[in-house]
This record gives structure tokens, sequence and C-alpha cells, in this order.
């Protein structure tokens, strides 16, 4: 529509104003329907404004009319005062569909027994994935994030073995009071017969050691067995180390790089003993939260 002769075919109304003999101003109204639309928003906005939280005052804002109280399921008032974004939060939180859902779960996990939660695929996943949040929130900064412990201060909770025991009421009992890792240490044993009881220790595991050291060693052995056991197996009632198994939970044999420095760490435990303690959850964590780590733990552990 750029010459006269298309202006005039399609009569479009002008302003009046006429500039350099024939230079005009169309006048061209916006669509009535693009106007009202217009008004509307307008009209929204001030309704907004009113009820809502909207605008910036100093250090404040305004907070708009409306109110909202958030209850939970017993009826319990968790939020009560101006909507805003965290009223919806908290609602969110506690009656949209997947937290409604979640509180199912944990109900029926906290009803069921441990033998249920292992066997019902559904009811580990739930509390494996809970577990998992909770490991890392209170026991990962010990533990490490996968569990796999830090030598020689926080035991391997991803092998299976155990010196308090794997089963889930012995893990429960580890969760819930707490275990104090206690070996008295035995500055007398000196010399050659702490070198013999090094050796004589190393050969219950299956280490190559001389014949004579391990026979002497085993004279020694006597003060150990009480906790030990005369085969070397351990006690889970007091969280003694099983020493036949391949698996050191404080001696850093596997980094050891000859036999004379492994009897030297041994030496080292059996001189200086050792205190370790696992702090207690009970007063901590809900007993459904107990529940829910503790299936997580065992399974890590594969399971006892
Ligand atoms: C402050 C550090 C610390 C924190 C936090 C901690 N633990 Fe421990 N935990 C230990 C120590 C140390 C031991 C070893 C105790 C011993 O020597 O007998 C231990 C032992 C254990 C054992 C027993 C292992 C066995 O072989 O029998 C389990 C199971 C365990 N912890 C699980 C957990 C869980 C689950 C959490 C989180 C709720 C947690 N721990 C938090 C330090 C910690
Ligand atoms: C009063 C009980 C007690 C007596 C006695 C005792 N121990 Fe222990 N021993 C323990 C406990 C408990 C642990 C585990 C401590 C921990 O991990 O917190 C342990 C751990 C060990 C470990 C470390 C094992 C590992 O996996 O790293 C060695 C090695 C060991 N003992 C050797 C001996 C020897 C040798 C004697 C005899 C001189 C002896 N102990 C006497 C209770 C005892």
């Amino acid at each position: 529509m750029t010459d006269n002769k298309d202006t005039e075919k399609h009569e479009v109304e002008t302003t009046g104003h006429v500039w350099d003999d024939d230079l005009r101003e169309y006048n061209n109204p916006l669509p009535n329907w693009w106007l009202w639309t217009f008004y509307a928003t307008i009209i929204f906005a001030v309704v907004y404004w009113i009820l809502y939280p909207a605008w910036p005052v100093g250090d404040d804002y305004t907070k708009g009319v409306k109110t909202v109280t958030v209850t939970d399921e017993e009826g319990n008032e968790l939020y009560s005062g101006h909507w805003n974004t965290r009223a919806r939060l908290i609602d969110e939180m506690q009656n949209s569909a997947s937290a409604q859902k979640q509180r199912e779960y944990l109900e029926s996990v906290s009803q069921a027994s441990y033998e249920e939660i292992l066997s019902d695929p559904d009811k580990m996943a739930f509390a494996r994935s809970m577990g998992k949040v909770m490991f890392a929130d209170n026991c990962a900064g010990c533990h490490g994030s996968g569990g796999q412990g830090v030598m020689p201060y926080f035991p391997n909770l991803v092998d299976d073995a155990w010196l308090w025991g794997g089963s889930v009421e012995k893990i429960e009992q580890t969760l819930l009071n707490g275990r104090q890792g206690n070996m008295p240490g035995f500055a007398q044993i000196q010399g050659q017969q702490a070198q013999d009881l090094a050796a004589y220790v190393l050969s219950l595991s299956g280490h190559e050691v001389d014949a004579g050291a391990a026979q002497r060693g085993k004279q020694a052995y006597n003060v150990c067995m009480g906790c030990h056991g005369a085969d070397g197996t351990g006690n889970t009632a007091m969280g003694a180390a099983n020493l036949t198994d391949s698996i050191w939970t404080y001696a850093q044999i596997p980094d050891a790089a000859n036999l004379e420095e492994k009897k030297a760490m041994i030496k080292d435990v059996i001189q200086n003993g050792i205190q370790r303690e696992m702090p207690a959850f009970g007063n901590r964590l809900s007993k459904e939260e107990i529940k829910m780590l503790t299936a997580y733990v065992h399974e890590l552990g594969g399971g006892q």
C-alpha cells in the first residue's frame, strides 16, 4: 500500500493532516478484540496485585489480601497467612499426589517386618531410595559416600564382613545404640614374642610364615582367645574382628609391601589396641528412618 492508487482503492481513513501536499497520515484504529484483551490484562494485573504478593516496598513487599491455610492429614495447621510460594511448597510437600504416595509407602514400610521389606521388591526399592538419601546425610561423612569406609578409622560397610554382625537385627542395634570398638593394647608383648605372635595372626588368614615362629606365637595368642576365639574367627558380640578371613577392618594389611610390613602392622595393633566409636542414631533418627537405613546398609553389605 505504498502508492496513492492503492490507498484510494482501500479507502483507508486518514487523520486529515497533510504534509508536503500529498503526504497523509492513515488512521488505523486498533481492532476491538485487541483493545479489550489489552484492557483485560490491565484489570487482571490490578486484581493480581491486590490478591497476591506483588510490589517491592523498601525491604518489604506488598503481601496481597489472599490468605491460605495448609493442614496436614490430621488437620494440624502447618501454615496460615498470606499466600506465598512457600505456602504452596508446604502444601505440595504435604498434600500432593506424590507426597501422599510417599506417605503411604512410608506407612507400609514402617509396619512391615524386615522379612517382608527384604522380600518385596517394591518396599525394598522405597527403602533403598530413602536409605540412600539418609546415608548421604548421616553416614557418608565417616563411612564414605558408597559405604566403602576409610582405613583405619571407619569400617567398610560394602564387604560382607561384619564386626558386630550383618543380620538386620544386628545392624539395627548398631544404628540405634552405636558401638564401641575396643581392643586393649598389650604393651607388655614386645620383641621376639610380638614378632612371633604377629606371624601367628597372619598365618590364621593363610599367610606363609615361618612355622617355628607361628608355633611360638600360638602360645602368646592365649591372651587373645577370650575375644577373638580359639580359632581366631572373632566374636560379633563384642565386635572382635575375624582374624581368619583376609578382610581387614583396621590393620592396613593390603597396603603392605611385604611380610615384614604386615607383621609391623599387626604388632602395632597388639601393642596399642584399637578404640573406635560408632555414634548412636536412635535419638537422632525416627524408627522408620532407622528401619530404612538398616535395610539399605544390609543390602550394601550383600545381606547376611
Ligand atoms: C563419626 C563417624 C561415624 C558416623 C557418622 C557413622 N559411623 Fe558407623 N561406624 C563408625 C565407626 C568408627 C565404626 C566402627 C566401630 C567399631 O570399631 O566397632 C562404625 C561401625 C558401623 C557399623 C558396624 C560395622 C560392622 O562391621 O559391624 C555399621 C553397620 C555402621 N557403622 C553404619 C553406620 C550408619 C548407617 C551410619 C549413619 C546413620 C553411620 N554408621 C554413621 C563411625 C561412624
Ligand atoms: C578384649 C577383647 C580383645 C582382646 C583380648 C584382643 N582383641 Fe584384638 N580386637 C578386639 C576388637 C574389639 C577388635 C576390633 C576393633 C575395631 O575394629 O574397632 C580387635 C581387632 C584386632 C585386629 C585388627 C583386625 C582387622 O581386621 O584389622 C587384630 C590384628 C587383633 N585384634 C589382634 C589381636 C591379638 C593378636 C590379640 C592378643 C594379643 C588381641 N587382638 C586381643 C578385641 C580384642
